[in-house]
């Protein structure tokens, strides 16, 4: 294969590198492009075909369906690792020994206690607000609490950095959950571990002993493990790129928390249920939603259906498929909403448009009905997926500052009106 790319502008010829990656991957390093042709820009909207960075981090194949950490198949984590080792995996780049997890998980613990004037700003939020923004604002609201920046040249100081935020961040997501169902706010437990804690965290409550239950504790560890990063997908890509203005940690995750809300992106697991919701209270016709979904004249989309990267299948939804299965029959939940999502699973994966655009049911169309069946509230949904995707966000984040990346500033081709006299008040 040739080493660079020519391109033609006006009867000039330039030529650019090729840069190949490990799994053979090949991009087009455009750095010099608007100093050799004096200006010219590239334009791709969505970023369909701009690669931001180089990352050593996650490798993703959406023809063949392949999702790694650091190498390590997505397959084999979600079977033999619990969450905490693959947050260590990321965020370090090697699966921790035993005494090093042991001592991760400690130092977590250690740091997991937050400023308790942090539960006034919880105060002041109406029962009723989203929990994303909620949660978006306390991750905010920590860096009051934590003025300090973070010396990015001190492997020290990074570490105390990424404890702090991996224990207090659950403890924001149980009281998020806590705070809309009117339950006293507490510390859970650090004699168990940290998924464990995630559960009793929001869950336990004030006059009932707290019974662990083994099958949420899986499922729940698996689902984060799947969730726990993505390469540049919109919400890593915001934490990254607000980063690159060396903005700091807690800041940059705030911002990563606000994209992932929307419901193309993470909103989409909480988009599922009320769609779910909604064809159960229209009588149940998953055809006509099915028919709506394929007019183009009706803005309707099928939630959990297609992804702008696993064109063929999403590797993390065929393995929650089988969680999604066990929990339900472990719990042995009986629910008209969960037959809807089936029928309409199997309705899309043998219809023609689906097929012809090789649209299937992403993880968010599994994650939604296992958390329900876990009895946690659907606006919650997005902020669980959020805790999964927490050591992904920072080690996209360590990625790029200790890499010293340049501030992120995209181009624009600008399509406004050329230079306009100004014209007083009086005489437009
Ligand atoms: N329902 C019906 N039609 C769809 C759907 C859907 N869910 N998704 C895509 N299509 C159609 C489009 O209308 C388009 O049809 P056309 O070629 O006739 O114009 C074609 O499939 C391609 O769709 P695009 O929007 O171009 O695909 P893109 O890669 O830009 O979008 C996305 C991917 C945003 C995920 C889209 O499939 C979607 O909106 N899905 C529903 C929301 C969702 O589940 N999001 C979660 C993503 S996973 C995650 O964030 C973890």
């Amino acid at each position: 294969m040739s080493e660079t790319a020519t391109l033609e502008i006006n009867g000039q010829k330039h030529e650019f590198p090729l840069i190949k990656g490990t799994e053979n991957e090949v991009a087009i390093d455009i750095k010099t492009l608007r100093g050799v042709t004096g200006g010219v820009t590239t334009i791709d909207p969505g970023y369909k075909n701009t690669g931001s960075c180089e990352s050593a981090i996650t490798f993703l194949n959406g023809e063949e369906g392949v999702l790694r950490y650091r190498g390590y198949a997505i397959e084999d984590l979600a079977e033999k690792a619990s969450f905490l080792e693959v947050a260590y995996l990321l965020i370090f780049g090697e699966l921790p020994t035993k005494v090093e997890l042991d001592k991760f998980h400690a130092d977590i613990k250690e740091e997991s206690v937050v400023d308790d004037d942090i539960k006034k700003i919880l105060d002041a939020f109406p029962k009723t607000a989203h929990p994303m923004g909620v949660l978006s604002s306390l991750t905010s609201a920590l860096t009051a609490f934590n003025p300090t920046s973070v010396n990015v040249d001190s492997e020290e100081d990074m570490y105390r950095a990424i404890v702090k935020i991996m224990g207090k961040f659950p403890v924001l997501v149980a009281w998020t959950m806590r705070k809309q169902k009117g339950l006293p706010l507490d510390y859970g437990d650090d004699s168990i571990g940290y998924v464990e804690n995630v559960l009793k965290m929001m869950f336990k409550k004030p006059n009932q002993e707290y019974v662990e239950n083994s099958i949420l504790i899986n499922a729940l560890d698996k689902l984060l493990i799947l969730h726990a990063d993505h390469e540049q997908n919109c919400s890593t890509s915001t934490v990254r790129i607000v980063g690159s203005s060396h903005a700091g940690l807690f800041a940059s995750l705030s911002a990563g928390i606000s994209a992932l809300w929307g419901p193309l992106h993470g909103g989409a697991n909480q988009a599922v249920l009320e769609m779910l919701e909604a064809i159960k209270e229209d009588g149940g016709d998953t055809k006509k939603f099915m028919a709506k979904a394929k007019d183009k004249q009706d803005p309707f989309r099928l939630m959990g259906f297609g992804h702008r990267v696993y064109k063929n299948f999403d590797p993390r939804a065929k393995i929650i498929k089988v969680a999604a299965d066990e929990v339900l029959a472990d719990l042995g939940v009986e629910d008209p909403v969960l037959d809807i999502a089936k029928g309409l699973a199997a309705e899309a994966l043998s219809d023609e448009y689906f097929v012809k655009r090789k649209l299937y049911p992403n993880v968010d169309f599994y994650s939604g009905i296992i958390y329900r069946a876990m009895g946690i509230p659907v606006e919650m949904f997005t902020v669980m997926f959020a805790l999964g995707r927490l050591p992904g966000w920072i080690s996209q984040w360590k990625e790029m500052r200790t890499r010293k990346e340049p501030i992120g500033r995209p181009r624009q081709v600008y399509t406004g009106e050329n230079y306009r006299e100004f014209k007083t008040i009086d005489n437009r």
